[in-house]
């Protein structure tokens, strides 16, 4: 399979940002599911599209959900956490990482991140733990790694839950195993921007047999498995991924790897054309594949670029980019937050990345042609310098 069987692709002259890499296959696949899956096979493509996730990331349970933000706020749930907890979570993330420890009335406390992988350092999130904290929400940034080993045995000896937000993760590894394999729960997203997408779409998945039947049972209307009688027992949510999905997601999971190796390459030409200039792109450790979802580059000091002024610039050419995340403890959404104004005075390298870092174009679409014509404007931008760009 090539780039020259993908069925769709950018129409305008702009550079995408980010987008799918979708062929005939899944065409195909979807096709036979609005044929097929219906009736006594109305569930056919879910259930094995949880199997085979399932396996693919070494969990025993896994389920098909609407979305990475629903998955997060079933685990939540499900894990027991609500008012007067606390949940630690990376400054530089999605809203929708944190947004669900809102849902259930917990209270999020930011940590900031390594200035390499941009991911939460055990440092930070040591500093902050308290007798109500119940579990540290870790986030594979960009589809690069936070210090996961390290976490997991930090989290065990603090008797602390963990999470693994693995929403622009799939396909990758830390220390040899997969993406979304640590932790008690961890969580995908499969939104068209994603490396592995199904349009909208999530999966949380487990170990766990007692929380995997929790989370069936709080995302079906509070309905005890098998009950087909209407009997809710709880009030609960209905969190469920329709079977065209279901079978666009198995056919972009059967070809993960040649996913992710588009993903590599885009971003070799870019450490190709960057690797003199005065910038960081994305950190890989030895025993890492990250995925670099998204391409990012961070500036240095040195250069007086800005997120701001590099966006711009790019803009101008017909290149689309976007923002660093800007630090959760700057939101306005956030504003009201009780762990704010600590957050902002403590989490520098989280400020520090928002200002100075954009994320290039990553689009699956995109050739070795595109990327060069980024990287002229980067370089324009950015004198070359020995700095060397790490991983
Ligand atoms: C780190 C992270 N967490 C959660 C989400 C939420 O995913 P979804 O849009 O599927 O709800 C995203 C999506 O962009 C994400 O990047």
């Amino acid at each position: 399979m090539t780039a020259v069987d993908a069925v769709v692709g950018p129409r305008s002259g702009t550079i995408p940002v980010a987008g799918p890499w979708i062929t005939e296959r899944e065409v195909e696949a979807v096709a036979a599911a609005a044929r097929g899956s219906w009736y006594e096979d109305a569930t056919v493509e879910s259930r094995a599209f949880e199997t085979e996730f399932a396996a693919a990331v070494s969990r025993r349970h896994a389920i098909a959900l609407p979305s990475c933000t629903s998955a997060l706020h079933l685990a939540l749930m499900a894990l027991g956490i609500g008012p007067g907890d606390e949940v630690v979570v990376p400054e530089s993330t999605w809203i929708a990482t944190a947004a669900p420890i809102d849902y259930v009335g917990a209270t999020p406390v930011f940590v900031d991140v390594e200035p390499d992988s941009w991911c939460a350092s055990i440092e930070s999130v040591s500093a902050v733990l308290t007798e109500r904290t119940k579990a540290i929400l870790l986030v594979d940034l960009y589809g690069g790694f936070p210090d996961l080993l390290a976490f997991e045995a930090l989290a065990a000896e603090r008797g602390i839950m963990l999470i693994e937000d693995a929403a622009e993760a799939a396909g990758g590894w830390h220390g040899r195993r997969a993406a979304g394999s640590f932790g008690q729960v961890s969580t995908f997203s499969f939104h068209g921007s994603k490396t592995l997408t199904t349009g909208e779409g999530g999966m949380v998945l487990c170990d766990d047999t007692a929380l995997h039947e929790r989370m069936l049972f709080l995302r079906d209307h509070g309905r005890l498995p098998g009950d087909f009688s209407f009997r809710s027992v709880e009030i609960a949510w209905k969190y469920k991924m329709s079977e065209l999905q279901a079978a666009l997601g198995r056919v972009q999971l059967a070809r993960i790897e040649e996913l992710i190796e588009k993903k590599r390459a885009i971003f070799g030409w870019y450490r190709e054309r960057l690797a003199d200039s005065s910038l960081d792109l994305n950190f890989e450790r030895a025993d890492e594949r990250a995925t670099f979802w998204m391409v990012t580059a961070v500036f240095g000091e040195e250069t007086g670029v800005t997120g701001a002024s590099a966006r711009d610039a790019l803009a101008a050419e017909g290149i689309a980019t976007r923002p660093f995340f800007p630090p959760l403890s700057s939101l306005p959404a956030f504003a009201k937050s009780p762990d704010v104004v600590r957050a902002a005075r403590e989490n520098p390298v989280s400020y520090r990345l928002a200002a100075r870092g954009i994320n290039l174009p990553s689009a699956l679409m995109l050739t070795e042609a595109d990327i060069d014509r980024v990287c002229k404007v980067i370089r324009a931008l950015v004198a070359p310098t020995a700095r060397s760009v790490r991983s």
